[in-house]
């Protein structure tokens, strides 16, 4: 076949574009793979866990039941009574606040005829999630008083009619006892209902009604909704921060977290209002309580589980500073302090120990290996810092090991910012929790705060931190979490692993959120009742968690750190058990950027390396539970043919590049 030069040159040009585009604009990054500086902590990324959003009960404790006990400030809320065929009931609430002071309230059923039904139909948290072919198992504290009532449990699909399965319990004693029955359901809901109806005259105490999903993250019991859990597993967190946030100091002292009153058997674990409930008027979510069928084991549990150091912050003595900023005298402050001692038992001691056999009780016999703890959460001023000290004492004197995080107040700079980090580096504290809820410009512009940072003094946890938008006008009822918010981290977290012999973990916050019953956004993770969704952050966290190597290299362009300079920003680490070279690199310009990754001091191995890109078109694109994956990573190759490996960077993007040396 006869071919002329032309169709051979036309072949070549995409090469000779690329060639040229290369010559004239690439810049060059200089990477020293043999100059190691710091090494990354193995904690370094991990998750902060609070119960707001729905994040614990209606998220990730599986529970399915609200006000499963009538604790709730109104004892029905959550239930809506029901009769038919000619039944006839009441509900009578009592309370026996002396004989069961964690849980006083039960339901007193009465049926008063031997025809049709009286019943109680459950809402669940904005609906109950039901999935088709997935065993729940019901169960129930009751009491037989006269008679011999029956119960019948309905799943029921959003219309209140149509049954996606049904089991029956009946025969019971006289005293307490816990009635269990499984249900397969036939149909999928998101919005179901549970209906709990009773037939046969006679009276039936009930309480603890419960419809737990048999399929748990581990399989674990009274344990966590499968799906979120995993979410949480996949980013490979170097540890788990719990209960929060806000929540530990609580709107007044009365509403703090406790850790003792989370413990021990479900049933007795005292329910409080959920502080979140009456934060934002606009918010509003008077259904928002803490059951804390999610409490400390199940915390210390998932931590395991998922391979994270557990992080417990404590209550310090203070209540919110924003809502009444009371606190406890110092002269009352031991019990606050012993609470702490207390926990280090529960978390590490001896089955022998009171706390350790509890921890023994409830399953986990081995300890859970706690090695650091937070003393207040958001707190500023004097006041702090007195309390404090206190604290420091008395857990520096039992244990020496245990490392304490302490406030550096709610933002990152500032006149209490300044005062608590001159004290606190005084009094030579472990870590400083810095928090910062600000704009994408902010985190563009503060990727180098680390570089200057003292080496020789504490050590900074970033515990809290998203970059917020201001939302524009008419998208406030839609909008999750947006692209440029993740691409802005990114940006900032470039520093943070830079700088990871100062800032030795990062979580970013808030975790979860209902899409129905949120208070508080952007989040993490977004989850209805069947579904959840990864936004673009999330995925930006497990870049990093999942690519956190051994030791930070050198990564420098005409001499200096990227970070900010032609809109590129870069970090990278080497991982020395697999001979590893990993780059961050993200670009933050409209355009695509050509790069030359100038590899020295070891070999490329020939052959593919990879890139893995997040990127999307638009800055307020995000993800949402009809199209999760609108912004997902891509994982391509990478040809490696010498140590100077050539990317270009799409518009917008985040990058992993991987390559392997000698
Ligand atoms: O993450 C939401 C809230 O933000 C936390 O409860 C608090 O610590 C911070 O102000």
């Amino acid at each position: 076949m006869k071919r002329t030069i032309l169709p051979r040159l036309l072949l070549l040009l995409p090469l000779l574009l690329q060639l040229s585009t290369r010559a004239q604009d690439t810049k060059t990054i200089n990477i020293a793979v043999d100059k190691p500086t710091v090494k990354v902590p193995p904690a370094m990324w991990g998750i902060f866990f609070e119960d707001i959003n729905f994040s614990a009960d209606g998220g990730l404790y599986a529970e399915l039941v609200k006000n499963r006990s009538f604790e709730f400030a109104k004892p029905l809320m959550g239930w809506k009574e029901i009769k038919g065929d000619g039944g006839q009931g009441t509900s009578l609430i009592i309370n026996r606040a002396t004989e069961n002071a964690n849980n006083p309230r039960f339901d007193r059923v009465t049926v008063k005829s031997d025809k049709g039904y009286y019943g109680l139909v459950n809402e669940g948290f904005r609906g109950v999630g039901i999935q088709q072919g997935k065993t729940y198992n019901f169960s129930v504290l009751a009491r037989k008083g006269t008679g011999n009532t029956k119960i019948h449990i309905k799943l029921l699909a959003a219309d209140g009619k149509t049954s996606l399965g049904e089991a029956d319990l009946q025969g019971f004693a006289n005293k307490w006892a816990k009635y269990t029955v499984p249900i397969t359901a036939t149909g999928t809901e998101a919005k179901g209902q549970l209906s709990v109806a009773f037939a046969g005259q006679g009276v039936l105490d009930i309480d603890m009604i419960s419809l737990f999903p048999q399929e748990t993250f581990k399989g674990r019991p009274n344990g966590l909704r499968a799906d979120l859990a995993q979410l949480l597993s996949d980013l490979h967190p170097g540890f788990v921060r719990f209960p929060g946030g806000c929540i530990v100091e609580g709107r007044d002292l009365a509403n703090r977290y406790q850790w003792k009153k989370t413990v021990g058997n479900v049933e007795d674990r005292e329910l409080i209002i959920n502080r979140w409930n009456t934060e934002f008027p606009a918010r509003s979510a008077p259904d928002y309580f803490q059951s804390y069928g999610l409490g400390f084991y199940e915390y210390f549990q998932l931590a395991d589980d998922i391979g994270a150091e557990p992080l417990p912050i404590l209550n310090c003595g203070m209540a919110c500073q924003y809502n009444t900023g009371e606190v406890a005298t110092l002269d009352e402050l031991n019990p606050f302090i012993q609470d702490a001692l207390d926990l280090v038992e529960f978390a590490n001691g001896a089955v022998t120990t009171k706390w350790g056999a509890l921890r023994a009780k409830m399953g986990h016999p081995k300890p859970f290996n706690l090695k650091m703890m937070g003393i207040g959460n958001e707190q500023w001023d004097v006041q702090y810092l007195d309390r404090y000290k206190l604290f420091a004492k008395a857990i520096n004197a039992k244990y020496p090991g245990i490392k304490l995080v302490t406030s550096s107040g709610p933002s990152p700079s500032g006149d209490k910012f300044d005062y608590l980090q001159t004290e606190l580096r005084a009094q030579k504290a472990n870590f400083l929790d810095e928090h910062y809820y600000q704009s994408p410009d902010w985190f563009f512009q503060n990727a180098s705060r680390y570089d200057n940072y003292d080496r020789n003094s504490s050590k900074i946890f970033a515990g809290e931190y998203a970059a917020h938008i201001k939302e524009p006008k008419g998208k406030e009822s839609e909008l999750m979490n947006t692209w440029v918010s993740a691409l802005a981290e990114a940006a900032f977290m470039t520093g943070l692993e830079r700088n990871a012999d100062v800032v030795q973990m990062a979580s970013y916050a808030p975790l979860l959120a209902h899409v129905e019953a949120w208070q508080w956004r952007p989040d993490l993770i977004w989850f209805d009742n069947l579904r959840s969704v990864a936004t673009p952050n999330y995925y930006v966290q497990k870049l990093y968690a999942n690519n956190k190597g051994t030791d930070v290299v050198p990564t420098l362009m005409d001499g200096k750190v990227l970070a900010g300079k032609d809109s590129l920003y870069a970090s990278s680490v080497i991982d020395k058990n697999t001979n590893k070279l990993i780059v961050k690199l993200v670009n933050t310009s409209s355009q695509s950027v050509n790069v030359d990754l100038n590899i020295g001091g070891k070999t490329v191995v020939q052959g593919k390396g990879s890139c893995e890109t997040l990127t999307s078109a638009n800055l307020l694109d995000f993800n949402t539970l009809a199209e999760p994956k609108k912004i997902a990573p891509v994982m391509e190759a990478l040809p490696l043919t010498g140590n100077m490996v050539f990317v270009r960077l799409a518009p917008r993007s985040v990058n992993v590049i991987t390559v392997p040396y000698n």
